[in-house]
């Protein structure tokens, strides 16, 4: 043991160490005039300069701006960008990112620029030949150093990234073959936050340790010394049923709020329930919100049971990411965010902003000839789906929206909803996008044949999810016990959405508490799924589109209901009298 721990610091030095790693914060607030002595300034940058770096290159410079003139030029610059950041964002998003400072250029007394020269050691640098990424790694292990040494020294370090690189470069005359790395607000504090501002303000969260370590390969997360985490055992212990005392403290309120008794109707029952959900009256309000599209194929599209060609799932998806789809208007008016995610599309897609790809498969098979899918490959669809809604939160969204995109996903939901729910085939099997008698008989008849090959059994959701579902059912399955896990409220759009819930409920019957039914489609198996469940539909339109379209329709209504639960005076506190 004595020799393992050789060379070791002492225990005091090394708490020092680790005191001022957790204790390093953001600084962009409470900063103090005061100059930073030179010898101060000196230290720091002597600490920066000791950083490793890709064949001791050193590929780091360090520009110390105090000049006033400077720093008002250089946050124009900035200011001009965080504009043009602020004009892309949902609304809700651009609402939270206003209340946000995220830059102290002009606060502080000094700015340094730490650069990046990726030439410098010629063509024999060890480990950049391979990798010249590394030669920006080395500059930013610069800036962790220079961190962690001011703010021993009390000094608060900002960082701030909105430039764009080259106008800045021109600004700081920096050579051509020298890149902007990062471009750092240096200043003494009034105090330094016990977390990250970003974390105080709702923005994003800090992710847990243990979902970042994975044993010997991606996916088996857990810490050293732990048994791995079972990631579906894990979503499904952390599911638990809604918080009573929170719920009848939302009814109370209700009847005290200045409006007759029961006059909220329907939304009454969504506020206690967002409070029994919350465990907190009255709740957050459910914003930001993101619509979260999953799309994938189908293997059972061979039967000829949609007239759409399967390529129309993967130029959707392009449609979606171009934002000239009915799920990209109605977020837009919602001040939604959309995130597209390929769990299961039967093409390549091209890496783009706002998909995320989370491929299991490229299409399930056909379910009429054996599986869709394996049962391995149904837990990784929920678990991923799962991990999607935790990401989203970390984010800082509030609110989960369920969106689709599968040429015949309506069928494979159909057989799902049969499969959980007994009902009749023909009953629960519905046109879909629209289709002729003929291909309808057919569609109920594929159904029959699926069901009668696979005999489900509905006490193993996961076997049902691999007989006949989607990729993106399973992966929506998970997105909603990932909801149900952190208490987000999760919109449920139409039936696809209402077969993966079928699924998440059966795996963990609690979640049902996060479950808002956004609307009700046209899709008759839509009818059996909701009162299976329990859920009262928020829009009846006769919507029959999927996408997420009806649960966002749905989400103001939602928003309405958290918001009226929380600003709504009471008779007591209005001065306004009660009924007799
Ligand atoms: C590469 C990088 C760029 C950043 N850019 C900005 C920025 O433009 N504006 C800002 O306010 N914070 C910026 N930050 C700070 C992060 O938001 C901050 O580190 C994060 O919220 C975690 O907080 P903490 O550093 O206090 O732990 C940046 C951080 C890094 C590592």
């Amino acid at each position: 043991m004595a020799e393992s721990t050789a060379g070791g610091y002492p225990p005091e030095q090394r708490d020092a160490i680790y005191k001022v790693i957790a204790e390093r914060r953001d600084v962009r607030r409470g900063f103090r005039p005061d100059p930073v002595p030179a010898d101060v300034l000196g230290r720091v940058l002597a600490a920066a300069h000791q950083a490793p770096s890709v064949g001791f290159s050193q590929p780091w410079d360090f520009i110390v701006i105090t000049d006033r003139a400077r720093r008002e030029r250089i946050a124009a610059l900035a200011r001009r960008r965080r504009d043009e950041f602020a004009a892309d964002l949902p609304r809700a998003r651009a609402r939270a990112f206003d209340q946000l400072k995220i830059e102290s250029i002009l606060d502080t007394p000094v700015n340094i620029v730490v650069s990046c020269d990726r030439t410098r050691g010629g063509r024999h640098t060890l480990g950049r030949a391979t990798q010249p990424r590394t030669a920006d790694f080395s500059s930013v292990l610069a800036v962790a150093n220079l961190w962690l040494a001011a703010r021993a020294e009390g000094l608060g370090v900002g960082w701030v990234s909105f430039f764009a690189e080259r106008e800045l470069a021109a600004e700081l005359g920096l050579p051509a073959h020298l890149e902007v790395i990062a471009y750092l607000c240096v200043g003494y504090v009034t105090e330094f936050a016990p977390e990250p501002e970003l974390q105080t303000a709702g923005w994003a969260r800090r992710r847990p340790v243990a979902w970042a370590v994975h044993a010997e390969e991606f996916g088996r997360r857990g810490m050293p010394g732990e048994e791995p985490v079972d990631p579906l055992a894990d979503l499904l212990a952390a599911i638990a049923p809604a918080d009573a005392d929170a719920m009848t403290a939302a009814r109370e309120r209700q009847d005290r709020m200045t409006k007759p008794r029961g006059s909220l109707g329907a939304l009454e029952d969504v506020s206690a329930r967002l409070a029994g959900l919350a465990g907190s009256c009255p709740p957050p309000l459910p914003e930001p919100a993101c619509v979260a599209v999953f799309a994938a194929d189908h293997g059972v599209h061979a039967q000829g049971v949609s007239p759409w060609p399967q390529e129309v799932t993967a130029q959707m998806v392009a449609n979606f990411l171009a934002g000239g789809a009915v799920v990209n208007a109605f977020a837009a008016q919602a001040g939604a965010e959309v995130t597209v995610v390929d769990v299961g599309v039967a093409a390549d897609l091209e890496p783009v902003p706002g998909l995320l790809p989370r491929k299991i498969g490229r299409g399930t098979a056909d379910f009429t000839a054996g599986p869709a899918m394996t049962r391995d490959q149904a837990v990784a669809a929920v678990v991923t789906g799962a991990e999607i809604a935790r990401d989203l939160v970390a984010a800082g969204n509030r609110c989960l929206v369920t969106g689709d995109m599968g040429i015949a996903n309506t069928t494979a939901s159909a057989a799902l909803i049969c499969a959980f729910t007994g009902a009749d085939p023909a009953g629960a099997t519905g046109r879909g996008t629209g289709i002729d008698a003929l291909t309808y008989a057919k569609k109920i008849e594929v159904v029959c044949r699926g069901l009668a090959r696979h005999q489900p059994d509905p006490a193993d959701p996961l076997a049902v999810l691999a007989a006949f579902g989607g990729f993106e059912h399973a992966a929506l399955a998970g997105f909603i016990l990932g909801a149900a896990a952190l208490r987000v409220p999760v919109i449920l759009d139409g039936v696809i959405a209402g077969a993966a819930a079928l699924a998440a409920v059966a795996l963990a019957p609690d979640a049902i508490a996060a479950c808002f039914a956004g609307h009700r489609s046209a899709e008759p198996g839509h009818a059996v799924t909701l009162s299976h469940l329990g859920l009262r539909p928020l829009v009846d339109l006769g919507l029959r589109l999927g996408e997420g379209t009806g649960a966002l329709l749905a989400l103001p209504l939602v928003q309405s209901a958290a918001r009226a639960l929380r600003d709504v005076a009471t008779f007591d506190s209005a001065g306004v009298a009660d009924k007799l």
